[in-house]
């Protein structure tokens, strides 16, 4: 098997805009996106075997995966897809392993599976958090040894397959109530990376708004040349539980309903919340942390996004202008000239 060089993670390939250039579909600048990609980056050329992506439904995973593969020097060989969680479990199985011809009464001739398809190269498995225990098992063992038997088959088969899993699922939590293996677990998460929810990098939706904008002008021969600002608000202030299938979702409806060359308010559902979603509500840290800080950091984060704006600062927060100012004030914020 040949040994996959380690490249130069962390040299100077990885600024801003060479990291933005190398996973030029991963749209995004926020510290949060920034972050993702220079471990994706370092994946991509480093020799590891499983890579375990956890995020929210819409959060980017199956493209991060397709990039880890097209980043990786195993980019012309396969990249094989599957969702676990789409299959009954003889069925994955089959899909997986392969059988031999006679393993069952269907198996008319040979089949390979996609792990033997896919040598060489990439293995994604979707929705990992699915698979049933008996399958798990066999997984397992393929995870250790990269080694397994077609179904109806005696001897074992080896390949040399990167895999990536990828779960929206609390992981621990399926350990903790019996439904994933906890080999399993830990086998899986030797290189787990957290794909964050779009509530955390909300300073890319304008960009990812630019880019689903463009994508669909080609589509519908439309000339839609971006977002007004009101409509930056919107979908700003909103808790995007579906993440950014959720916003290419809501940029499309937009841009078929439309007749002005730039997208309105009175284009965006108006189901698309003011506020946050109180299940998308920050989490309190197990450590806990200092309210006074966290209100002072989001005012600023208020104040910047909105160009210092205070009008638009308090939409965002869901206060008045007068609310907002009585914060700043109490907050140590120098005095605001009284503009909006
Ligand atoms: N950073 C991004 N830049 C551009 N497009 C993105 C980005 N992240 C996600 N997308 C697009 O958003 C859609 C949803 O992404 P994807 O299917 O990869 O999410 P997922 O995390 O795999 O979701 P699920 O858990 O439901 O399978 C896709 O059309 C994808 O191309
Ligand atoms: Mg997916």
């Amino acid at each position: 098997m040949a040994h996959r060089g380690a490249g130069a993670p962390g040299g100077p390939l990885s600024s801003e805009a060479s990291l933005s250039r190398r996973f030029h579909r991963i749209i995004g600048n926020s510290p949060a996106i920034q972050a993702v990609k220079s471990l994706l980056e370092k994946i991509a050329s480093s020799p590891a075997s499983t890579v375990l992506l956890c995020g929210e439904s819409g959060t980017g995973k199956g493209l991060m995966a397709e990039e880890i593969h097209a980043l990786s020097d195993r980019a012309a060989r396969p990249f094989q897809n599957i969702t676990c969680g789409a299959l009954p479990e003889t069925l994955l199985e089959s899909e997986l392993f392969g059988h031999e011809r006679g393993a069952f009464t269907d198996a008319k001739q040979l089949r390979k599976g996609l792990i033997e398809v896919a040598d060489g190269g990439t293995l994604f498995l979707d929705e990992i958090g699915d698979v049933t225990p008996a399958l798990q098992v066999k997984l397992l063992r393929f995870l250790e040894e990269r080694a397994f038997k077609r179904i109806g088959g005696s001897s074992d088969m080896r390949v040399d397959v990167r895999v990536i899993a990828a779960t929206n699922r609390n992981l621990e939590h399926a350990v903790e109530v019996g439904l994933l293996r906890e080999d399993l677990y830990y086998r899986l998460r030797v290189l787990p990376v957290r794909v964050p929810p779009l509530r955390e990098r909300l300073r890319d939706i304008p960009l990812l708004a630019a880019h689903f904008i463009e994508s669909f002008n080609q589509a519908f021969h439309k000339r839609v040349r971006g977002l007004s600002r009101g409509a930056l608000d919107r979908l700003s202030a909103h808790g995007w539980p579906g993440n950014i299938r959720e916003l290419k979702n809501v940029i499309e409806r937009a841009m078929l309903l439309t007749d002005n060359d730039q997208l309105t308010e009175q284009d965006l559902p108006a189901s698309l919340a003011h506020t946050v979603a109180p299940s998308h509500r920050f989490e309190l840290p197990a450590a806990g942390l200092d309210l006074a800080e966290l209100e002072r950091d989001l005012l600023q984060q208020a104040l910047r996004r909105s160009g210092g704006n205070q009008s638009r600062a308090a939409r965002l927060l869901g206060l008045t202008r007068h609310q907002l100012r009585y914060r700043l004030a109490k907050a140590g914020a120098p005095p605001l000239p009284s503009r909006s």
